[in-house]
């Protein structure tokens, strides 16, 4: 059975009475002392939830924010790889990248998500930067030991990508494509992307961490001008504002639901699913990988989810890395 922390009980009684409810009802239902309710509402009211509290009537919820852990965890049932205690919320960290290695490593947890409303320091690949305003998007990571080698791991960015895409093409009809290996894209614009990070032993990944950016409720015309004509939002791509509780929960379910079938079905799956939501296949491509171009068009995915090019001369040349130009 799926552990709920107790604010989530105290937050669904809350919902439950639209008008007020006393501390000691909540406490008798829910089997707690009246100082542990107290204490789980002052907590939602941190998270922003406004509780009106009355001495006669008790507690009443009257706004309920629109991106919090309580929220997010309203909307997913139970996960097979992430537990609800392992998914946590901070308003403002570097990378939530950096933030799901260091707790992973530490508290040697299986599944876990680390989530921030802001980051100081986003990362990109290739050493760029990951402009991460709070208030608008969504910056994620989720930290795995999948039993797998290191050379496997390009798989969990393209599992990542079909994860996200379908759920934000579910939730909100935008016609998000997937580019080689990692960039969610409307059109030639960029709404996400994914980096996937490691640590590993030879023939064993000891974790990733799978971060996950996505431009949800951000007008790009607010952002700065260089980025103008190559990132887009949902927002700005759907024409309305979206609630990132909502969008997070779907984007954490189908991720689990995904790695539910490369745990039980292998990689097929997921490379038939990306093929189907790709951009990048038929394109004529030009990629830098390490200090040599390889050009010509994307044909296909292997088996690891590395990027088949066929050059000019006939040649089909494998790319495990790399920027990918569509030319
Ligand atoms: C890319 O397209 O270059 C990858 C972008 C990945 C950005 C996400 S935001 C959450 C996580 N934390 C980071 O610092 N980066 C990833």
């Amino acid at each position: 059975m799926t552990e709920r922390p107790r604010s989530d009980d105290v937050l669904s009684t809350l919902r439950n009475h639209p008008d007020f409810v006393s501390g000691a009802d909540i406490a008798s239902s829910l089997g707690i002392t009246r100082a542990a309710v107290w204490k789980q509402i002052a907590k939602l009211r941190d998270s922003g939830y406004t509780i009106d509290a009355s001495p006669a009537k008790g507690y009443r919820l009257t706004a309920t924010p629109e991106y919090s852990i309580e929220e997010v965890r309203a909307g997913l049932g139970h996960l097979k790889f992430f537990p609800l205690k392992n998914i946590r919320f901070f308003t403002s960290l570097p990378s939530t990248n950096s933030t799901a290695a260091e707790l992973v490593a530490s508290e040697g947890a299986d599944g876990l998500i680390v989530v921030a409303d802001h980051q100081t320091a986003g990362r990109g690949r290739l050493a760029r930067t990951w402009f991460s305003p709070p208030g608008v998007n969504i910056y994620m990571s989720a930290a795995l030991r999948p039993d797998m080698p290191p050379k496997d791991a390009t798989i969990l960015t393209l599992l990542a990508g079909v994860a996200a895409a379908s759920a934000l093409r579910e939730q909100t009809g935008v016609n998000i494509r997937l580019k080689w290996p990692n960039d969610l894209l409307v059109g030639s614009k960029k709404l996400g992307g994914i980096l996937t990070e490691m640590r590993a032993i030879p023939d064993r990944i000891q974790f990733a961490v799978i971060g996950i950016g996505i431009n949800v409720n951000a007008h790009i015309a607010d952002l700065p001008v260089d980025i103008h004509t190559l990132a887009t939002s949902i927002a700005d791509e759907a024409g309305a504002v979206y609630s990132r509780s909502m969008i997070l929960s779907a984007l954490i379910k189908s991720l689990d639901t995904w790695l539910a079938i490369l745990s039980t079905q292998g990689k097929m799956p997921v490379i038939s699913e990306w093929l189907k939501l790709s951009c990048t296949i038929g394109k004529t491509v030009s990629v830098l990988q390490g200090n040599t171009t390889v050009t010509g068009i994307a044909e296909d995915v292997d088996n690891e989810g590395f990027l088949l090019v066929r050059q000019s001369d006939g040649t089909l040349c494998s790319v495990y890395a790399g920027d990918v130009l569509h030319v």
